[in-house]
């Protein structure tokens, strides 16, 4: 079992703790994953996951984001058993992902990035040969056969091959094989990367009714914010290969600032700003008074609205318009990454980058 390294500071859900431009989380008895201090160097120094720590809860839906060439697929793929570490450790479901991968193989399911299905097979026929693979007897393959293409909606077109799927039916078909031996960690990467809205809500359906269902332990890799903050419990933050923070949604949210409140009133002058300014919990006040509008920044809208308003009112102000901005999880991933969107190959310092190895669900380790 990992020690625990704590760094007493604030916590927002009462479980994870802050230090100073990362947020670190107390492991709790009910961890399925152990991570400390994991690192993976890839020849010529390029630092795809650089000593990264931190637990997933039983049950959890743990979201893991980061711009492209994070160290994304490469953590999954060490706590997959498909890569070895240069460093550091990993413990998934109380065993040891270097000296105990079999046992550590036997509860997990993975979803790869890289699509890894037979495509000469039909869609049935990938779900009963991964059924093999994992020594399941032929009746039950069968049956989970039906209920696992019935709950990705490829019923009907079971027996066509792969090769005729549309890429969203082939997604939806790597989700089915990852759940045939019923994992107890499901780990998904980029799940509904490239898919329609609606082949994306179907997924984010599944995902939420394995999670009630089964009270399956769910690690989530995603590009679309607004997927990991509807589905997660936690989200970890990785950029370069390091964890820059990890909190739940909100609590990510709240971290990069308070809400905007924009009022629109009759008549703005220095009295009703310095009134604002006044206000207990005012940070920033942005902007001049043009136009008879304000926006203020505060940590929470619902504690500085009431006393906006009410100063407002004894100024006898008229207010014309209030609109409440919260931060986003977009803004959050911003503050953390400093980008949206990043080109692998500037990744690690300029270093040439070499794209994910594709690989099987469990080939052999590099
Ligand atoms: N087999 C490999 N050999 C050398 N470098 C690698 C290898 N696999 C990954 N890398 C490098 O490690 C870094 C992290 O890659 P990784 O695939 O883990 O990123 P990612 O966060 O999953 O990115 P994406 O969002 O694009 O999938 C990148 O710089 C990548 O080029
Ligand atoms: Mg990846």
């Amino acid at each position: 079992m990992f020690e625990a390294k704590f760094i007493p500071q604030t916590s927002t859900d009462g479980r994870t703790q802050s230090c100073i431009g990362a947020h670190w989380i107390m492991p709790s008895d009910n961890s399925v994953i152990k991570v400390q201090n994991l690192q993976k160097i890839f020849p010529g120094d390029v630092r795809a996951v650089d000593s990264v720590t931190f637990d997933v809860r039983e049950g959890e839906v743990f979201g893991f984001l980061g711009p492209n060439g994070a160290g994304k697929t490469t953590t999954i793929s060490i706590l997959n058993t498909l890569m070895l570490p240069t460093g550091g450790r990993a413990e998934v479901l109380g065993s040891d992902v270097v000296t105990q991968a079999s046992k550590v193989r036997k509860g997990i399911g993975l979803v790869p990035q890289d699509l890894t299905s037979d495509e000469e097979l039909t869609g049935r026929e990938n779900i009963e040969l991964q059924s093999q693979l994992y020594h399941i007897p032929y009746a039950e393959a069968s049956k989970r056969a039906d209920e696992l293409l019935g709950l990705v909606g490829l019923t009907d077109s079971q027996d066509r091959i792969v090769k005729t799927y549309s890429g969203g039916m082939k997604k939806r078909l790597e989700f089915a094989t990852g759940l045939v031996h019923k994992p107890k960690i499901l780990f998904l990467d980029e799940p509904t990367l490239g898919l329609d809205i609606q082949t994306r809500t179907s997924i984010w359906e599944h995902i939420r009714k394995l999670r009630s269902e089964s009270n399956m332990t769910i690690f989530l890799t995603t590009h679309y914010l607004e997927e990991a903050d509807g589905l997660c419990d936690r989200i970890a933050i990785i950029d370069h290969g390091k964890i820059v923070a990890l909190d739940t949604s909100d609590g990510l949210k709240k971290a990069v600032g308070g809400d905007v409140i924009e009022v629109e009133v009759a008549e703005c002058n220095m009295d009703v700003l310095e009134m604002l300014k006044s206000i207990k919990g005012v940070t920033l006040l942005e902007g001049k008074c043009s136009g008879n509008k304000a926006r203020i920044k505060v940590p929470e809208s619902n504690v500085a609205l009431p006393l906006i308003l009410e100063g407002f009112w004894n100024r006898k102000v008229a207010v014309l318009n209030v609109a409440v901005k919260k931060p986003s999880l977009d803004q959050a991933f911003m503050e953390y990454t400093g980008r949206e969107l990043r080109d692998e190959d500037k990744g690690n310092g300029g270093k040439p980058g070499v794209p994910a190895a594709k690989k099987g669900r469990f080939g052999r380790r590099r």
